[in-house]
């Protein structure tokens, strides 16, 4: 990663959020929605494929106000978990107003602590958190901790630049990330290289490929 400030921990993040709850479905909803609907639909090929009577089991961390919620398949069990609970509070607000029975839980909780046993989940999926939680190394263990062995991770995520006047940009941006709640400087490399997880797919999303969907298998 790069130009990092440490300003950013759990309890900005709540601050951060706090602030957001109000306006994020409105403001930042719609400019992140191509990455949402590309992750929701990469999960829900993998339900396609599920065979058995079990449901898919799926974990969502950082599922803020749920705006994924409505577009997974209605035959998986979901699991959200965010830090902030004003953020959850809105979660569970569409989780009441669109009766939507396939969420299991939303739960106030730490991505990088959770508290789930070992590959309990055949799918995790994090949209565009890493580059906002204090703590991506230990995320990314977390996801692939709960991930059954050759279950999917699903990672959506705007990533820094590796050069130009944008990458300029994000490292000045860099200096608020508390105020702003995010890390504009956050470099894909963050993510790459975990142990437990092998790259089987990357693309960049939306006519401006701001955005950027991983897909990484779970190893046995
Ligand atoms: C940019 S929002 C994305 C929300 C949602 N995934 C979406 O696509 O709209 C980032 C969310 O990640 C949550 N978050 C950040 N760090 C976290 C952590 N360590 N554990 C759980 N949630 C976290 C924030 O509270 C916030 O709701």
């Amino acid at each position: 990663m790069t130009g990092r400030t440490d300003s950013l921990d759990e309890n900005a993040v709540r601050r951060a959020y706090a602030r957001w709850a109000r306006f994020y479905d409105a403001v930042i909803g719609p400019v992140t929605d191509v990455g949402r609907a590309a992750a929701v639909a990469a999960v829900n090929s993998v339900a396609r494929r599920h065979t058995g009577d079990v449901p898919l089991k799926v974990i969502e961390v950082g599922v803020g106000s749920g705006l994924s919620l409505p577009g997974y398949d209605r035959h998986m069990r979901i699991t959200g978990i965010d830090l902030s609970a004003d953020m959850l509070a809105l979660a569970r607000k569409r989780v009441d107003d669109r009766a939507l029975g396939h969420v299991a839980a939303l739960e106030e909780m730490d991505a990088g602590a959770l508290t789930y046993d070992t590959a309990v989940f055949d799918v995790s999926v994090a949209m565009y958190v890493m580059s906002v939680a204090p703590n991506p190394d230990a995320v990314l263990d977390e996801l692939a901790r709960v991930t059954k062995p050759g279950g999917d991770v699903v990672i959506v995520n705007h990533f820094a630049r590796s050069d130009g006047w944008v990458l300029w940009f994000e490292r000045k941006l860099e200096r608020v990330a508390a105020l702003i709640g995010w890390h504009p400087a956050f470099g894909r490399e963050q993510v790459l290289n975990h142990r437990d997880l092998d790259l089987v797919e990357e693309r960049a999303l939306g006519l401006l490929r701001i955005f950027t969907l991983m897909r990484f298998r779970r190893r046995a």
